[in-house]
């Protein structure tokens, strides 16, 4: 029996795990375990996500909570580290780019237990984005590294990252995604909107100084007139509205919201204006166009071949793209290689090839 340990904690952890549990379940020589952070607690941050993706639910939940960087991370970390001990499993996997995801591979890593990182490779180069050190930390310590594009086996190989260990497998995420698209289309369409930007921002970047977000929610409110704005909105990102006094009666503002119900928002949307890394993607592999406001996307592919478009903090540029969308000129974009639904089943076939060699 192979022990495998899966470890989540925020939101887009979850829609990544799933195919991969999903695919190794029906392997008769695997054994899984989940282990949940709690980096995410709120019911419509985690739990939703557990039920409509059919995850099974946590095997132990560390409940770890909101803190600084340090304090989060240290805290995975000391209450990791007994579980790991306890149920010793043969390989761990950890998902994405989130504090947990590296505070798990770093705690593996002094335990000799292998590390599988899915969805390695990926890089923003830029190194005021926490997710950027998280990448490149739990790249360098993982034993395996599942990529999704041919940017990932680049970036880790120009790491020194032996090829042995690199394989690239496509995107989980756009599994889930075809997986419950149908689901998503069934939801009842909501007539209020008949044209709307669906809206999603939440990095430190966008949302943490008062002086950018205000510009930002100017500029959101500009858009309003020309079409409905509808932004579910990340509870990182309602305290910093709310500090910023301003009316916002012309945006739909609402809580976040769950998987099938947002990939259902995002499929009948005129256009997506996000600083999300993952919807970047599934705009891209939805064919809705997408601006993202950030100077820099660690998932370059989405502008290379979908799509995407960088819009940064320039509200000018943001302006002039959303007027092509609304004139019918939206960029026109192609499904990235092995965005085919068959990731998840990849990983299990490598992970069930036999003893892996991790010297
Ligand atoms: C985290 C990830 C980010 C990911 C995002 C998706 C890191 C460094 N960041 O950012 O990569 O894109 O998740 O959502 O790991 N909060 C709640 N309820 C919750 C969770 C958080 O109210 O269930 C609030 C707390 O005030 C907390 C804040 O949101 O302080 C930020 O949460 P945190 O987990 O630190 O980072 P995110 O911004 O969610």
């Amino acid at each position: 029996m192979m022990q495998v340990l899966h470890v989540v904690g925020a939101r887009p952890n979850f829609m990544k795990a799933a195919p991969v549990m999903r695919a190794l379940h029906s392997r008769e020589q695997v054994q899984q375990s989940l282990v949940h952070t709690g980096q995410h607690y709120d019911a419509n941050m985690s739990d939703v996500f557990f039920s409509q993706l059919d995850i099974p639910a946590p095997d132990v939940n560390l409940d770890v909570g909101s803190g600084s960087h340090a304090r989060q991370t240290a805290e995975i970390m000391s209450r990791i580290e007994p579980v790991l001990l306890e149920r010793k499993p043969d390989i761990v996997l950890v998902y994405g780019d989130v504090n947990s995801t590296v505070a798990a591979a770093l705690v593996c890593s002094k335990l000799l237990i292998p590390v599988a990182h899915v969805e390695a490779g990926l890089r923003s180069f830029d190194r005021t984005m926490p997710e950027e050190i998280n990448r490149m930390v739990t790249d360098r310590l993982a034993d395996l590294l599942f990529t999704p594009s041919e940017d990932g086996d680049r970036h880790l190989q120009s790491d020194g990252v032996e090829a042995k260990r690199i394989y690239r497998v496509g995107n989980v995420m756009i599994d889930s995604l075809i997986r419950l698209l149908p689901s998503a289309d069934a939801c009842p369409k909501n007539d209020l909107w008949d044209q709307y930007a669906l809206v999603t921002l939440h990095r430190p970047s966008n949302v943490d100084d008062g002086v950018i977000l205000r510009r930002i929610l100017e500029s959101l409110l500009e858009v309003s007139t020309h079409l409905d704005v509808v932004f579910p909105v990340h509870p990182r990102t309602r305290q910093r509205l709310a500090a910023l006094g301003m009316n916002f009666a012309r945006l739909h503002l609402l809580e976040p919201m769950p998987y099938i119900e947002f990939l259902a928002l995002q499929r009948r949307a005129k256009v997506v204006i996000t600083d999300s890394g993952g919807i970047q993607e599934e705009t891209t592999y939805l064919g809705v166009p997408c601006l993202t406001v950030r100077e820099n996307t660690e998932r370059p592919i989405t502008v290379e071949m979908g799509t995407n478009v960088l819009v940064g903090q320039n509200m000018d540029k943001l302006r002039l793209e959303l007027a092509g969308v609304l004139d019918g000129k939206a960029k026109l974009g192609a499904i990235p290689p092995l965005w085919d639904g068959h990731a998840g089943d990849r990983i299990a076939e490598i992970l069930c090839r036999g003893p892996i060699s991790f010297q």
